[in-house]
């Protein structure tokens, strides 16, 4: 499968909504938190992965807005697991080259995990093979409502006029500021939906879904997916013959 990569086509941003934990674990016999444990043995390998084919950002949606609705025994467990997970991988990232954003309402986290990310972020800050961004208590609702009144605050303050809020700007006041958008978003788990994740910046990607629960999603699943979107035509609005004119 990595031999059929055309590393000149590569996707420079990545995109995954990582579902089917429970689902996976409700197969085996297992409570939830089982198939959320599985998972990060996923994230670990999709992260080497792409590191691996030159993936340049990798954003993953581990925790969404309305995930906070789940029961408190799950949300308190993932919150755990995260906790746990940055403290035993944060010196792998560091040693992979891999550097580590969050994205997502901060403020609504426990302070525990808030701790946990700010010093993995810091320690990888220096590093620029691979960035890995978070999306933790995220949701494209909330940033967009975000962004909106953070323009909406220049504007009063006079620091900006409305006729010079153009795409750009407008970019630059998301979550996602500092980052490409994703041309590439793949969803495990058979679900064919976006679940309010970065609604703005997914105008334009290639959307694979697989069926695999993202617990039995690995490396060569990914290198899948990679695959399939390097065999589409991306025409951005215009006819496939404008496409391979010089
Ligand atoms: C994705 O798996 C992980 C999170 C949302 C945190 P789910 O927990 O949504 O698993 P299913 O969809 O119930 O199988
Ligand atoms: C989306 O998965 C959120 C994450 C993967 C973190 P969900 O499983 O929460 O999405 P819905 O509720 O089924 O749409
Ligand atoms: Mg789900």
């Amino acid at each position: 499968m990595l031999d059929l990569i055309d590393k000149q086509k590569l996707p420079k941003h990545v995109a995954i909504i990582m579902d089917g934990n429970g689902r996976w674990a409700k197969e085996r016999g297992k409570d939830r938190l089982f198939g959320h444990q599985h998972g990060v043995l996923s994230v670990r390998d999709v992260v080497e992965g792409s590191a691996e084919i030159g993936i340049q950002y990798l954003t993953l949606y581990a925790f969404s807005t309305e995930n906070w609705n789940r029961p408190v025994s799950e949300v308190n467990g993932l919150m755990e697991l995260l906790v746990s997970t940055i403290k035993k991988e944060a010196e792998t990232l560091k040693k992979n080259g891999v550097r580590l954003y969050v994205i997502g309402d901060m403020e609504s986290l426990p302070d525990y995990c808030v701790q946990e990310l700010h010093e993995a972020m810091e320690i990888t800050a220096g590093n620029d093979r691979l960035n890995l961004i978070l999306a933790l208590s995220y949701s494209s609702k909330w940033e967009i409502t975000h962004a909106t009144k953070k323009i909406a605050q220049k504007v009063k303050d006079n620091v900006l006029d409305i006729a010079d809020i153009n795409e750009e700007v407008f970019k630059q006041h998301l979550a996602t500021a500092p980052f490409p958008d994703p041309e590439l978003m793949i969803r495990t788990s058979g679900e064919h939906r976006i679940s309010n994740f970065l609604l703005y910046q997914l105008a334009y990607a290639e959307l694979y879904f697989t069926h695999t629960h993202w617990p039995d999603f690995r490396k060569e699943n990914f290198f899948e997916a990679v695959l399939n979107y390097q065999n589409r035509e991306r025409r951005f609005g215009k006819i496939s013959e404008q496409l391979n004119q010089a």
